[in-house]
């Protein structure tokens, strides 16, 4: 008895209505003025820019240095000042402190770009693990991350912080990280909701999306995360979409997020977010980030004229105090500032190499031969290795291992000529350009070296004496500002010439040239790649960049990362690029942009509906540089018939399939289950991920077998007049292939009658012709 007692309080202790009964209890014994701190941010300490007046605001408590945000303490009900903390790619906090002689590095992970290219959600957990350890050990309750907009347009600035272009994709991996970081008992910030999809004027561009398309594509993957991964918060997004700042909306905040998936947690705005601060608390965005002395002014007016009832407050109050029941400051967690970065290198380093992405191999460059032991190594970035991109989702991490370290340690020679030429030049510019200060490389971002021209008489030389050629091509990006066609997207002249120079010179003495692209989005391949043996997309891969290229290099490991986002052959055939980044209206600028910045007046219409990506290429016969769902391995693979347990669909129904490695090398492969879904009502795209699996380390001639369970809901397409979810009747065909466009096996089923999955609110709601934006 006494045992089951206990059983049933602490299960009571630590169930959700519990924790949330409590909130509303300690809600009810707070002043308004407790309440309305709570729900404003306690500022932001930005040297030069700190925000003034108000309690509190301004003044980022030095709790955990660097984090971005804190929230208000009330001592006399227990609740603590809780620490949020950027980002996506590792924790942000600063990594020395005054007066003490400890430092604070924290693990650079891979960028999001690469994690997605993984495939495999097992490992993206145990990231997540990891990631989350030191999000607890420095004293931090929630990280604001992982980042899971879609990939719109290839210039995105902060597609490196993204997934994928595709939904499923995003949803599968976010949820992924999201459960392991939270298994420490720490919180995710998923953002940014939604619609995000372009840093060009992200505080005032109006995102004019059809109903159908926030459905099925920009809204899908947050539900995903919410349903499978039960975020502690979700952080709304800058942007407006069909009219309505994502923060002031209670259709998306509300109606969808709440009502109709069930999500639990708090929401919080982006930094500075909106405009409205009751319209915001309306909506249900609980609590304002970083916080500012005029929301809390604002709130308080509202509740004394009418305007804001207090239940309002009350709700966004208790959402708020729920979180902070159940965070690490709450439970005065004893941090020790200490987590195992060694462990987590291990860990950083076996990811990158798994969403490493080999995008030729023609002549069996790689892995490198056992001959193989001079390499000359070209490119700025060998030597500066990128290990993630810039603004909030950058890492202080104690060190970023470059490509010639990585290929150093694995046992290679690095030519020393051509080595001492590149770190000459490159200490000399960085001797120029003294590193700046967080804000200020925000404000006025330091341009990298151009690339260094090397004179062809010692390529030629270093063509004859050393074994093999790797070229980087480096590419940086972050918040604030999207990328760009020339000289981005684009390689450089200077690039180009390299690509040319080397490729000629090694040819010519019968030795091979390795492409390493180093960034965090698309660039563009299809002009030059004729020119080189291999390109291994190394994307942006955390601190341990170096030694995991070196490790597919050298066939320690077999390369099994794909493609979630497709490459174009150019810029122009990106449906998306007719309308990126849309319209602005200069007539209307005014300065109040975030820091006193010039705000434009913006205004994008995603012209091309549900037809992102791949969903454009594969159904408009567009074909891309490298498809969706695209990699190679250093080994071939064989796919079985696939079986259906039905041909006719009455209940879920299951696609097995046999995979068999059929080449010499061990290795994984990554298996994707498409659908062709008949046409009814509704344009389809011509097939659609519905499902993915990694296999296990298959040794040559090892088999696995996969089985993927196709439910009715994954047959639905969104039905604007209707608002609802609904599956045709008809014929779908069942895909399963090596990408988007190596399909390698079909079979099909029919379903009889249409099946309506889902019901959903008619909300957000585009006026297709909005000219003026709502404020
Ligand atoms: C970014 C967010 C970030 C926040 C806090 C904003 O500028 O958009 O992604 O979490 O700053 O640093």
């Amino acid at each position: 008895m006494k045992q089951m007692n206990f059983l049933l309080i602490s299960l009571l202790f630590i169930s959700p209505a519990f924790t949330q009964n409590k909130a509303k209890e300690m809600v009810a014994k707070m002043t308004l003025d407790e309440k309305i701190n709570l729900v404003v941010g306690m500022g932001m300490n930005i040297p030069g820019l700190t925000q003034s007046g108000g309690t509190g605001v301004g003044q980022t408590l030095d709790k955990v240095p660097g984090a971005a945000g804190t929230t208000y303490s009330i001592p006399h009900l227990g609740l603590p000042t809780t620490v949020v903390a950027d980002g996506p790619a590792g924790l942000r906090i600063e990594p020395k402190r005054k007066d003490d002689n400890n430092t604070y590095y924290a693990t650079a992970w891979p960028v999001a770009t690469l994690l997605a290219s993984s495939w495999d959600t097992k490992l993206i957990e145990k990231v997540g693990k990891a990631f989350g350890n030191e999000v607890k050990e420095y004293g931090v309750d929630v990280i604001l991350g992982p980042g899971m907009n879609i990939h719109r347009n290839p210039l995105g600035g902060r597609n490196f912080e993204y997934y994928s272009e595709d939904p499923l994709v995003t949803g599968k991996i976010a949820a992924a990280i999201v459960k392991g970081i939270q298994s420490n008992g720490v919180g995710t910030s998923i953002k940014h909701f939604a619609v995000n999809n372009q840093e060009r004027n992200r505080n005032t561009v109006n995102a004019i999306v059809s109903e159908r398309a926030l459905r099925e594509i920009y809204l899908k993957g947050f539900e995903i995360a919410v349903k499978e991964s039960n975020p502690w918060t979700v952080m709304s997004s800058y942007n407006y979409v069909n009219g309505t700042y994502t923060s002031e909306s209670h259709d998306l905040l509300t109606t969808i997020l709440r009502k109709e998936w069930g999500f639990k947690g708090m929401v919080m705005t982006d930094w500075f977010g909106g405009k409205d601060a009751v319209a915001q608390m309306k909506a249900g965005n609980d609590l304002l980030m970083p916080g500012k002395a005029e929301q809390k002014k604002a709130i308080t007016d509202a509740i004394k004229n009418g305007t804001l009832d207090v239940k309002v407050l009350d709700e966004n109050a208790a959402r708020i105090v729920n979180y902070i029941l159940g965070s690490p400051a709450y439970k005065n967690y004893a941090f020790s500032n200490k987590p195992d970065l060694k462990a987590h290198a291990v860990i950083t380093r076996e990811a990158a190499a798994a969403g490493m992405v080999l995008l030729k191999n023609t002549i069996i460059a790689l892995p490198f031969s056992k001959n193989t032991k001079t390499i000359s190594t070209f490119g700025n970035t060998s030597y500066d290795f990128i290990s993630g991109g810039t603004g909030s989702g950058d890492v202080n991490e104690e060190y970023t291992i470059s490509l010639v370290q990585g290929i150093s340690n694995a046992g290679y020679k690095v030519d020393a000529d051509v080595s001492s030429l590149y770190t000459t030049y490159l200490n000399d510019y960085k001797a120029k350009h003294p590193k700046k200060s967080f804000f200020e490389e925000f404000m006025n971002p330091t341009p990298y070296a151009p690339e260094l021209e090397v004179e062809m008489n010692l390529i030629n030389n270093k063509a004859a004496a050393t074994d093999v050629a790797i070229i980087t091509i480096g590419r940086n990006a972050g918040e604030g500002a999207d990328r760009n066609v020339e000289n981005d997207f684009n390689l450089k002249e200077s690039e180009l010439k390299l690509i040319h120079d080397v490729s000629t010179a090694f040819h010519a003495k019968g030795k091979k040239v390795v492409v390493i692209i180093n960034a965090g989005g698309v660039v563009e391949v299809a002009s030059w790649r004729d020119k080189v043996d291999a390109i291994l997309l190394a994307w942006q891969p955390g601190e341990e960049a170096g030694n995991a290229v070196a490790d597919i290099l050298s066939g320690k490991v077999n390369p099994s990362g794909k493609l979630a986002t497709s490459f174009p052959q150019k810029y122009e055939d990106d449906v998306t690029a007719k309308n990126f980044p849309g319209k602005e209206f200069p007539d209307k600028a005014t300065n109040t942009g975030m820091f006193g910045m010039k705000a434009i007046p913006a205004e994008v219409t995603y012209e091309e509906g549900i037809y992102v990506g791949y969903r454009y290429y594969n159904t408009f016969n567009v074909k891309p540089a490298y498809e969706f769902g695209y990699g190679l391995s250093y080994t071939t693979f064989s796919y079985g018939k696939i079986i259906l347990s039905s041909a006719n669909f009455n209940k879920p129904v299951t696609a097995t399939i046999t995979i068999t490695n059929t080449g010499k090398t061990a290795g994984r492969e990554v298996v994707q289950l498409y659908i062709t879904a008949p046409a009814g009502k509704l344009e389809k795209p011509s097939a659609e991920l519905k499902g993915f699996a990694k296999t296990g380390l298959l040794k040559p001639g090892q088999s696995e077998k996969i089985t993927f369970t196709i439910k009715a809901e994954d047959l639905a397409s969104f039905n604007t007049n209707e608002s609802s979810w609904i599956a045709d009747s008809g014929n779908y065909t069942v895909k399963v292939g090596a990408s988007s466009l190596d399909i390698k096996q079909t079979a099909s089923f029919n379903l009889a009658k249409p099946v309506i999955t889902e019901k959903c609110n008619k909300v957000l709601v585009p006026q297709v012709s909005i000219n003026e934006l709502k404020k």
